[in-house]
């Protein structure tokens, strides 16, 4: 069966605030960062594939290289000829000539990390680019010939109203993407949002932005296909839904997870270690009850929900009577209760 490909490019402008990804402004191992990766690379020379996802950090930073990684990925793995090949861009590294040469080369979907369409709120996310250059960048992406781009947003940012949240999303109904990922903003330690005294909105506001963004990406004509991502029928993206249903996965470059004859493993973030050669920090086994755990924590949440053949079955049972889930059609789903109060039902897996 054809596996789904993770390339990571641990490289970005600068850090934006809140975010505790594998990535760094210093470029200096840059060129030999590549140049590893490509290696890396080669070693699944015949392997086949049907989705790539060349994610970080932000792909985009590398410019001319990235067109590299993206020809030695066409070079080594087999192909399907239907490949989902995705890059992430943050709209400030993008101009319409990389953008082309992406496509040109085979990229066939875009993620834009946009978060906002408000100046002060991406100013103090610490985004690199304006509302108008995220706009001027998915207009020049469409021109490139990108009919498959997906925008990032987040939720509940410092500064946030509900008439904020209204203003960006008609900005991204203007926009029109196939595909939207709306995630609500998690404060990790270790970033300096953690030690930073937030103008967050307050909890019932926070509530009404989130039910507000849901009902309006609805309204757009997207499926919420799952928890925090919604599209237009047949622009699900199908890398992320082989994480949610077990299916195996390569990840090439730091930071990056596999997940291959029911082992997970994770390379290691520090670049210099990489670059010597150094490749996963982690390995796990997971065996069949922790496959059973995850079958129902990645599954659920899908709006399509898991196959379901009985197990768990006292507290499946727990949580249809409490609202959160519901039995059709062979499959177990979260209900629009269970959306809302999803960690809720996947605590009761861990
Ligand atoms: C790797 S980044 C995307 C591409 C590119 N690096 C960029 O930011 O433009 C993936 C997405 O995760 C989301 N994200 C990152 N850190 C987050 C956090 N702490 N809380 C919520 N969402 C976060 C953002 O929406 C971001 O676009
Ligand atoms: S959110 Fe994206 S651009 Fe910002 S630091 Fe994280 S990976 Fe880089």
């Amino acid at each position: 069966m054809s596996k789904g490909v993770y390339i990571h490019i641990p490289f970005c402008v600068r850090k934006c605030l809140y975010c505790d990804f594998c990535s760094t402004g210093d470029h200096s191992l840059m060129k030999e960062y590549v140049n590893a990766l490509i290696n890396e690379i080669k070693e699944h020379k015949g392997t086949f594939a049907d989705t790539v996802f060349i994610g970080g950090g932000t792909p985009t930073v590398l410019g001319d290289e990235l067109i590299r990684v993206i020809n030695a990925v066409k070079e080594a793995f087999r192909l399907e000829p239907s490949c989902e090949f995705t890059v992430e861009a943050n709209p400030g590294t993008v101009d319409y000539n990389l953008l082309s040469k992406m496509k040109e080369a085979g990229v066939n979907r875009l993620s834009l990390g946009v978060q906002s369409f408000n100046d002060n709120e991406l100013k103090a996310l610490g985004r690199i680019h304006s509302a108008v250059e995220a706009k001027e960048a998915f207009l020049m992406a469409r021109k490139a010939g990108f009919d498959n781009i997906n925008i990032d947003i987040m939720l509940s940012t410092p500064h946030q109203t509900l008439e904020s949240v209204k203003s960006t999303l008609e900005a991204v109904k203007e926009m029109n993407p196939e595909h939207v990922s709306a995630y609500s903003l998690i404060i990790e330690e270790g970033t300096p949002f953690y030690d930073m005294e937030l103008d967050l909105p307050d909890e019932d506001t926070e509530r009404e932005i989130y039910y507000y963004t849901v009902e309006y990406l609805k309204s757009m004509g997207l499926e919420r296909y799952e928890i925090s991502n919604f599209a237009k029928t047949g622009y699900e993206a199908r890398h992320n839904i082989k994480y949610w249903t077990q299916e195996e996965y390569i990840g090439l470059g730091v930071a990056a997870a596999s997940f291959e004859n029911n082992c997970r493993y994770t390379n290691t973030c520090d670049i210099a270690s990489y670059i010597n050669g150094k490749r996963y920090d982690e390995r796990e086994f997971i065996d069949k009850d922790e496959q059973l755990k995850e079958k129902f924590m990645l599954g659920l949440r899908m709006s399509r929900g898991v196959k379901y053949s009985g197990e768990f079955e006292e507290t499946i049972e727990k949580l249809i009577a409490k609202g959160l889930l519901e039995k059709k059609d062979g499959f177990v789903h979260l209900t629009e209760k269970g959306f809302d109060l999803g960690n809720v039902v996947f605590m009761e897996f861990v």
